[in-house]
C-alpha cells in the first residue's frame, strides 16, 4: 500500500490552529469579565474567589476548562498558568477591549491606507496601568531616583488614568506630580480618585495634547514650567514621533517646554520584527500589527538611543519588562 500524501502540510510547530483562534477569543472575553469582577486582583493576593451567580459560575467553569483556575471545595484558586494570566491581564484588556473598535473597522475599509485608531480610552488606560503594575520593581527604581533627588515636579506626558503617577506619588512623598492626557473623560475620572488617596494636594491632572506643535498647548499656561525636573512618558512617544517628525523632535519640544528638566523616564515598545507570528515574543506581533493598521510607526531600540544621545541624554538605567517593553531612565550628560 502506498502512503497517502496529506493535501495540507502538517501544522508546523508554532503555527496557530483554528482552535487557538476561536478558543483564544473566548478565553480573552472571560479573562476581562473576571477582571471587571475583581477576581484576578483577589486571586493574586493568594485568596480564593467564589461565584455568586449562575453567570459567574459559567465563567469560572470556562476558566477552569482553560486551565487558569482550579476548584477548592466551592471556591476557586489560581493555577500556575492562571497566575501568569492574572499578572498579564492588562495586555488582554488592551487587545480584547481597547483595540477592538479599530480592528472591527478593517471590514468596511479595505481601501484605506490606514485606519485611524478608534480605541476604548478607559479600557486602554486601565489595561496600560495594569501592564505597568506587573513590575513593581520598575516603579520602585523610578521612585527611588526621584525621591533621592532634591524635590521637584515630575510630569507624566500621556498619563491615562494616572496609574503610574499614583504609584510614584506613594514612593516619592516630597515630589509634586503633573499628569497630562488628551482624553478628558479619563482625566476627570482619575482626578476624582485623587482625594480619597490623600494626594490631591500634590498631584494635578490636566486634559490636553502633549504633542509639541508650533503653538504651545493651552494647558501649559496653567503650569509652572520651570518647576518641572523630571519628564516621563510611557507608551506614547512612538505615536507622537510617528505623527510628528521623529523621536528627537518630540523630546526637544518637551525640553523647550520644561527648561529645567534633568531626568527623563521613557517607557515604550520597541520594534522587533520577525516574518512569522510565533517567532516573536507574545504581544509583540499584536502590537506591531495594530500599529501597522493605524499607520503609527514603531521604532527600534537603536532609534530611541540615537535620539537620546543626539539631545545630550545619557542612559542611567534600562529596565526590560516584556522583551519589547523597555523603560529607560536618562540624565543630562
Ligand atoms: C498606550 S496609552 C499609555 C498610557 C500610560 N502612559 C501608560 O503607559 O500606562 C497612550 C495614552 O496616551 C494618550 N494620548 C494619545 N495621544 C495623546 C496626545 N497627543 N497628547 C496627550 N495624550 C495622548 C492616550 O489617551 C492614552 O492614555
Amino acid at each position: 500500500m502506498t502512503a497517502v500524501t496529506p493535501l495540507v502540510a502538517p501544522n508546523a510547530v508554532g503555527d496557530f490552529t483554528i482552535r487557538d483562534v476561536i478558543e483564544g477569543q473566548t478565553a480573552g472575553q472571560l479573562i476581562v469579565a473576571a477582571d471587571d469582577w475583581g477576581w484576578w486582583a483577589t486571586l493574586l493576593t493568594g485568596d480564593t474567589v467564589a461565584p455568586t451567580t449562575g453567570i459567574q459560575q459559567t465563567v469560572a467553569d470556562g476558566l477552569i476548562r482553560a486551565g487558569f483556575l482550579h476548584r477548592r471545595g466551592r471556591r476557586y484558586e489560581l493555577t500556575h498558568t492562571g497566575h501568569d494570566v492574572a499578572k498579564n491581564r492588562g495586555f488582554v484588556r488592551v487587545a480584547v477591549r481597547g483595540w477592538e473598535p479599530t480592528f472591527r473597522q478593517l471590514s468596511d475599509n479595505p481601501h484605506l491606507p490606514h485606519i485611524p485608531a478608534a480605541t476604548e480610552p478607559g479600557e486602554v488606560a486601565r489595561g496600560c496601568s495594569d501592564i505597568g503594575r506587573r513590575r513593581p520593581e520598575i516603579f520602585e527604581t523610578i521612585g527611588r531616583a526621584i525621591d533621592d533627588d532634591t524635590p521637584g515636579c515630575t510630569v507624566d506626558l500621556g498619563c491615562a488614568d494616572a496609574g503610574r503617577v499614583k504609584a510614584l506619588a506613594a514612593l516619592a512623598p516630597r515630589e509634586r506630580f503633573l499628569g497630562v492626557d488628551i482624553e478628558a473623560g479619563v482625566i476627570a475620572d482619575a482626578t476624582a480618585e485623587l482625594t480619597p488617596l490623600g494626594i490631591a494636594d500634590r498631584v494635578t491632572l490636566l486634559a490636553g495634547s502633549v504633542q509639541p506643535e508650533p503653538q504651545p498647548p493651552a494647558w501649559l499656561e496653567a503650569v509652572d514650567r520651570n518647576a518641572v525636573t523630571t519628564a516621563m512618558s510611557f507608551f506614547l512617544l512612538h505615536q507622537l514621533a510617528s505623527d510628528g517628525a521623529g523621536i528627537a523632535t518630540v523630546l526637544s519640544g518637551w525640553m523647550d517646554w520644561f527648561p529645567n528638566v534633568r531626568r527623563l523616564v521613557i517607557g515604550d515598545g520597541y520594534l522587533l520584527e520577525a516574518p512569522h507570528w510565533t517567532q516573536q515574543p507574545w504581544f509583540s506581533p499584536t502590537y506591531e500589527i495594530y500599529h501597522s493598521i493605524t499607520g503609527v510607526r514603531l521604532w527600534t531600540r537603536q532609534e530611541y538611543e540615537d535620539a537620546f544621545a543626539a539631545l545630550g541624554w545619557s542612559v542611567t538605567r534600562r529596565m526590560e519588562d516584556h522583551t519589547m517593553l523597555v523603560t529607560t531612565i536618562l540624565e543630562r550628560g
